[in-house]
């Protein structure tokens, strides 16, 4: 198996075959330990001991969509439901950047009062933070819209766009979300992102309920072609108030193991260390960067609304205000020999772009 690991070093590619024989084989002794390393090597090659750092807004807990697996889902009894207003959002943001925060990323459910009209609150919110925050890249996480709000908030100054595509197979995506959901559109929506000029962020949950080794090797190839600018990896957790819960959490194991093969595939590829990996660990974000991510996400919301941005049961950090959650995250950094850059954190490739663009 470790053949195939060199293989996919050499070559960043892999059949769907030898992808599927890889995945199934990660319990192998060794197997995971080796890929880490080859990943770290490599991340350490283009992004030194370095660690992004993007402070994340969680704005609103509003949504319209039903995915079986969120606590945030429209169906949800048990959450108390929020928005923030502009004014808190860039007040919020105010704080990050005083913080040393040079990425802000606004993360929230799907909803119409930050949709309407082309997004035009949004495209107010990324335009007032481009303003004030010259150096301060803005990330959007807002769902599946259409090309005009789309193209109206990167022309606002928005940057980047995640919008995780949970898994590359038809067949499990409806296995996931209801029928008011399509796996065409998640996957339109992201091509849109990245032709309007996006750095765009796909990704997927490993272990989601009914996923298979196939489902991941689909996944990987589908990273391969697509060439998503990031790529959000984290284990399923389950929610108490989802159709889904009762599914056992996905593998932090295996999710670190994909972490690394991403990496060997894509070396340049800006990957989070993710907070669903921290659920009752405590060192899986440690343990994803040692095994080749290279971003941190700290939550950046404000106090009183934490406890209701729940995707999933036993979300670490909830009670921490966003000071101490950067200090506990840089102490976690630290700790394994990295640090945390201040800075914008730009894919490798889009810092040449806009190089030359000057
Ligand atoms: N477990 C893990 N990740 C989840 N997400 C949503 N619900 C869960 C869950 N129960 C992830 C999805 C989504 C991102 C914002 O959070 O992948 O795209």
């Amino acid at each position: 198996m470790k053949a195939l690991i060199d293989k996919l070093e050499d070559t960043h590619s892999l059949t769907r075959k030898e992808w599927v024989e890889l995945i199934s084989a990660y319990e192998t002794p060794g197997l995971i330990e080796y890929a880490a390393e080859r990943a770290r090597k490599l991340t350490d090659a283009v992004f030194g001991k370095q660690i992004y750092f993007r402070g994340i807004i969680e704005y609103t807990n509003f949504c319209r969509n039903d995915c079986y697996y969120c606590g945030l889902r429209l169906s949800g009894k048990d959450t108390t439901r929020y928005r923030l207003t502009p004014q808190q959002i860039l007040a919020c943001a105010e704080d990050g950047y005083n913080m040393g925060y040079r990425t802000i990323v606004l993360q929230g459910g799907e909803t119409a009062y930050y949709e309407a009209k082309g997004a035009e609150r949004m495209v107010g919110i990324v335009r007032a933070i481009r303003e004030r925050y010259p150096d301060v890249a803005v990330t959007l996480s807002m769902g599946e819209m259409n090309r005009e709000a789309y193209q109206a908030l990167f022309d606002a100054g928005a940057d980047r766009y995640l919008l995780r595509h949970e898994t590359a197979t038809k067949e499990h995506y409806e296995k996931l979300h209801p029928p008011t959901m399509s796996f065409e559109n998640r996957m339109a929506c992201l091509r849109t992102l990245k032709e309007i000029g996006y750095q765009a962020g796909a990704g997927l949950m490993v272990g989601s309920p009914y996923q298979t080794a196939e489902h991941l090797a689909a996944d990987m190839m589908f990273i391969a072609d697509f060439k998503p600018h990031m790529v959000g990896i984290g284990p399923f957790q389950p929610h108490h108030d989802t159709p889904l819960a009762s599914f056992p959490p996905g593998s932090n194991e295996l999710t670190f193991f994909i972490v690394s093969l991403c990496r060997i595939m894509n070396p340049k590829l800006l990957i989070p260390a993710t907070t669903a990996l921290d659920c009752g660990h405590g060192d899986g974000r440690q343990r994803a960067i040692l095994a080749g991510a290279n971003v941190i996400m700290p939550n950046l919301s404000p106090e009183g609304i934490k406890q209701n941005y729940l995707l999933y049961d036993n979300k670490p950090g909830i009670t921490q205000s966003a000071a101490e959650n950067l200090a506990k995250l840089r102490g976690l950094v630290e700790e394994i020999g990295y640090t945390m850059v201040v800075g914008r954190g730009d894919h490798p490739d889009t810092v040449k772009e806009q190089a030359r663009a000057a």
